[in-house]
């Protein structure tokens, strides 16, 4: 290739380059009238679910028959937590972050990236937390970088990591200072659901309504899944709220049908963090 030529082709690359990017705001200012993302996005389950976000893989994994209702036996005292502040500072915390936010040092380059599990701890069972710590993430469908610890620690470890967790997420300790990350706060979980809706409504993912009553019944449905008897993943937990908000009449049936469906189609597009 000649001098010319290749300036040719730089230039074509750098026109392709220029129209794409003037391409995606109109695109993306333009809402849809309906997702694009949310119907062709595998809703089966089994293979093919590596391309799913990491939180939606997250949030339909169905819990193995050998952990499903397993509840923990080391209770939360504060021996329990001290050595749980060890393990978590020593191996969880340059993925996971001190403050159990999903922001360690590590975290940067991995993709699904580490949850922000001092809050997602809050939500969900014990059986659930035992097997994702116990299992890693190297199968179908996390296919993350979550380390499976079951050689590493013992039962009792793992129970004490959890507790751990927990209650950095609770606020009931605060987090150890080792290795870089934020502590969990309210305020910047609202903060970032605020950007979540808006976002969602302005790639036409849901509606302005929809985004108004999934902000109105969030925390709601999400004190609802924080109870003594936790077990079951993140999607089993959110039925079991919604349907007890319903039971009790706080919601209507289609207020929680409408709730179910606007969180699933935020995940399916990745808009929730
Ligand atoms: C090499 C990085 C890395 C290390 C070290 C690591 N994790 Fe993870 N972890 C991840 C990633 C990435 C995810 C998200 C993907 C997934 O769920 O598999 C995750 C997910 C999890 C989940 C599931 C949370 C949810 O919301 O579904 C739990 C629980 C968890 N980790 C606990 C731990 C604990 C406890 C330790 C330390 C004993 C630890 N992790 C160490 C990367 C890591």
């Amino acid at each position: 290739m000649n001098k010319k030529t290749s300036l040719l082709a730089l230039l074509g690359v750098i026109l392709l380059l220029a129209a794409c990017g003037t391409a995606e705001p109109s695109d993306t200012a333009e809402p849809a009238a309906e997702s694009t993302t949310s119907q062709d996005s595998g809703s089966g389950m089994g293979m093919g679910m590596g391309n799913m976000g990491g939180m939606m893989a997250r949030h339909h994994a169905q819990i193995p028959a050998d952990y499903a209702g397993m509840r923990s036996p080391v209770e939360a005292d504060e021996a329990s937590l001290a050595r749980g502040a060890e393990i978590y500072t020593a191996q969880c915390a340059t993925c996971h972050g001190d403050g159990g936010m999903g922001d360690g040092p590590a975290a940067a380059g991995l993709d699904p990236a580490p949850a922000a599990i001092a809050h997602t701890s809050q939500m969900l069972g014990d059986d659930y937390l035992f097997w994702r710590v116990s299992e890693g993430g190297g199968m179908e469908p996390f296919n993350s970088a979550m380390v499976s610890w079951k050689a590493v620690l013992d039962e009792d470890a793992r129970w004490d990591v959890i507790n751990y967790v927990r209650a950095i997420g609770s606020g009931q300790v605060m987090p150890m200072e080792q290795m870089g990350g934020a502590a969990y706060s309210p305020g910047s979980q609202a903060a970032q659901q605020e950007e979540m809706l808006t976002l969602g409504v302005e790639t036409g993912v849901i509606s302005e309504e929809e985004a108004a009553l999934f902000a109105e019944l969030h925390d709601t449905v999400e004190s609802g899944m924080h109870s003594d008897s936790m077990s079951g993943g993140m999607d089993d937990r959110m039925q079991d709220s919604l349907s007890q908000l319903v039971a009790d009449g706080s919601i209507s049936q289609e207020q929680a049908d409408a709730f179910s469906d606007i969180h699933d189609r935020l995940l399916e597009a990745e808009l929730m963090k």
